[in-house]
């Protein structure tokens, strides 16, 4: 446990484990794309450990994140690498055939993978505005695409996109990133309200200000820091694990009467 009793730095990530056990899942197969490293390593890592197996597709990392979790969880699911593109349909139908060639079967869909530019609104250039939108948007509809086609076809599924608490609560100089991400929440009702007959949920999870890589760059700054936590009432960093429990809950049989839903995990930021 570091936090909320960590004296020293009481503004740190709380990255202790999570008790949450839905034994139903274990089996399952879940794709996590951007599982290369932050959010969707954990998430792949975590999803082993509780008995479902993983497809990680990233652009780079994922086979050694999956060589990772498969040492050191010997007892619970399995994870597989495979490089992916998500701005690619085709690296999409991969990850599917990757599930099934080495699992028989994909229940759940993760489009996590995205990028967080800067730029001043005047300044933002043509290939920001088009790289942002190819993955943190084209990304998530092929990823739901593919996902949807092979879930119809098998009784349902479930799909959760990574949107952001800068979906609905502007910062400066993100104007791309936003967008983005409003894109993903409404994108996410969109999917929820035309796949509901098939018997697939879409639910979305908003992360705020969470530790990863992608912020690194904030916490190691005092004076961002100082920033990014004036708008986080818990006034401290979330950790992935954070935002896991709520992913891992959204795939779980206790949600199965929960679509289009946006589950904020951000310390309260949506509300400053
Ligand atoms: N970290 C945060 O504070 C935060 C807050 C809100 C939302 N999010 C969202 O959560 C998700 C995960 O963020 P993170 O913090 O783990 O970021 P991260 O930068 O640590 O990881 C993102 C991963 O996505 C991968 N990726 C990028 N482009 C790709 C592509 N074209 N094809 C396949 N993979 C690609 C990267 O290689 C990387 O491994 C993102 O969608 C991000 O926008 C993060």
């Amino acid at each position: 446990m570091t936090a909320p009793n960590d004296q020293a730095n009481p503004t740190r990530a709380d990255d202790s484990p999570i008790a949450a056990s839905y034994p139903e899942l274990v089996g399952k197969v879940a794709v996590v794309t951007g599982a290369g490293r932050g959010m969707g390593a954990v998430f792949a890592t975590e999803l082993a450990r509780r008995g479902i197996n993983v497809v990680a597709g990233d652009l780079t990392g994922a086979p050694e994140v999956a060589e990772q979790v498969n040492r050191q969880i010997t007892d619970g699911g399995r994870v597989v690498g495979h490089r992916a593109d998500v701005t690619d349909p085709a690296g999409h139908d991969g990850l599917l055939r990757a599930g099934l060639d080495e699992f028989g079967r994909v229940d759940f869909w993760v489009n996590n993978a995205g990028i967080f530019p800067q730029a001043e609104f005047t300044e933002i250039p043509p290939e920001q505005l088009t790289s942002t939108y190819q993955v943190n948007v084209n990304g998530v509809v092929y990823g739901a695409q593919t996902a949807a086609r092979h879930m119809r076809e098998h009784g349902g599924g479930a799909i959760v996109n990574m949107a952001s608490v800068a979906g609905v609560r502007v910062r400066a100089t993100r104007a791309a990133y936003n967008s983005s991400k409003a894109a993903v929440r409404h994108l996410t009702s969109c999917m929820a309200v035309e796949l509901g007959s098939d018997n697939i949920r879409v639910n979305a999870i908003a992360p705020g200000f969470v530790d990863t890589e992608m912020t690194r760059w904030v916490r190691e700054d005092p004076a961002a820091l100082d920033r990014a936590l004036s708008t986080v009432p818990l006034h401290r960093v979330g950790a992935p694990i954070e935002v896991f429990g709520a992913l891992y809950f959204l795939l779980s049989d206790s949600a199965r009467y929960i679509t289009g839903a946006v589950i904020p995990v951000d310390g309260g930021s949506q509300h400053i």
